[in-house]
């Protein structure tokens, strides 16, 4: 044992390199990220990351032409990399100055995504079918959402509130959330339009979900997780507003290498493998009921259909009366 944590008390013996591991416990980054925050060469920041992944304290994973660095989250690195993070002085001036700048490089991200769906609202659902047919995913959802219907559901980046009207019959209240007021505005009209009076949408980050926890029966996170980020996190958002038997249900794409979606489309990541999604689901609590895969002309859309066990520790619920005068207001 001694012996075996040897290299990652190497590794980290240095101040960039803990500034690094500070940084990818907040976000998944690339290098070229991590060179714009750290101020210092691609050669020297990539060096550094190599040693940080060999001694097991940082994973590494490649989606197309990008290189992803994220903490470990298994293994003996990542019991150092946990135990060595909560040492680090939030107060320190260098980690002050990188927290400065990872938190701009996540908003200029932010920005050019939220400039995308306010360029394309409108244009939306034309846009979401443009590469697989809607009416198979759809169908999927519809057969695997619990067959007598839920009180209530939230679709987290409800967008154009697509899955607040497809589930509109088998629910007795839907929430829809969003970030885009763009895309709020066309899922009000569609919502209106559609006749759906029992559901509505508002304003807000699916990072930071305004309700209490376990609030609903039903969370749908549809083509949403690869603007992400952090979709671990998103997910992990999810689950805490989920109640105890609850159902979620994870649409996105599987892995794919159309490299030009994050320049077109505002992507950053290039779908989801089974086994990143099985982490999440074990890390959370979500026990995978069943996961479907819908190939089409060029893209797969995988669906994840999870629940939440019955059982949950009587101190992390609340009651039913808070979460309905917080869900009203
Ligand atoms: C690709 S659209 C999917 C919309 C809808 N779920 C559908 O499938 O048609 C992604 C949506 O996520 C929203 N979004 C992005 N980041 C978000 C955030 N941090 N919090 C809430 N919504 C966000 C976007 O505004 C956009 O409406």
């Amino acid at each position: 044992m001694v012996q075996a944590l040897l290299p990652a008390l190497r590794a980290i013996a240095e101040p960039t390199r803990l500034r690094i591991l500070w940084l990818c416990a907040h976000g998944e980054l690339s290098v070229s990220e991590l060179v714009q925050i750290l101020g210092q060469s691609q050669p020297r920041i990539s060096r550094h990351l190599k040693l940080l992944s060999e001694a097991g304290l940082l994973e590494r994973f490649r989606e197309g032409s990008w290189v992803f660095h994220r903490i470990a989250r298994e293994g003996l690195g990542a019991d150092v990399a946990g135990q060595l993070l909560g040492l680090i002085d939030e107060g320190d001036p260098d980690i002050e100055m990188d927290t400065t700048r990872l938190a701009a490089v996540k908003s200029e991200r932010a920005k050019s995504a939220a400039d995308y769906f306010r360029r394309n609202a409108a244009d939306w659902d034309r846009i979401r079918s443009m590469h697989v047919d809607d009416q198979d995913v759809e169908a999927a959802l519809c057969a695997l959402f619990p067959p007598d219907g839920v009180n209530n559901l939230l679709d987290i980046g409800t967008g154009t509130g697509r899955m607040l009207e497809l589930f509109a019959d088998r629910i007795e209240s839907g929430h829809g959330i969003d970030l885009s007021r763009d895309m709020l505005a066309v899922a009000r009209a569609n919502l209106e339009n559609a006749g759906v009076q029992h559901c509505s949408v508002r304003h807000g980050d699916l990072y930071q979900l305004p309700y209490p926890p376990h609030s609903f029966d039903a969370v749908t996170i549809h083509q949403v997780l690869h603007f992400m980020d952090e979709p671990g996190r998103a997910l992990a958002e999810a689950v805490r507003v989920l109640r105890p038997g609850g159902i979620l249900l994870l649409v996105d794409f599987a892995p794919h290498d159309r490299e030009e979606f994050r320049t077109e489309y505002s992507h950053r990541r290039l779908g989801f493998s089974e086994s990143e999604v099985a982490i999440w689901f074990e890390a959370t609590g979500l026990k995978l009921q069943e996961t479907r895969h819908l190939p089409g002309a060029s893209l797969t859309v995988s669906i994840w259909c999870g629940n939440l066990p019955k059982e949950i520790p009587a101190d992390t619920q609340s009651s039913a009366d808070d979460n309905k005068r917080l869900l009203d207001a």
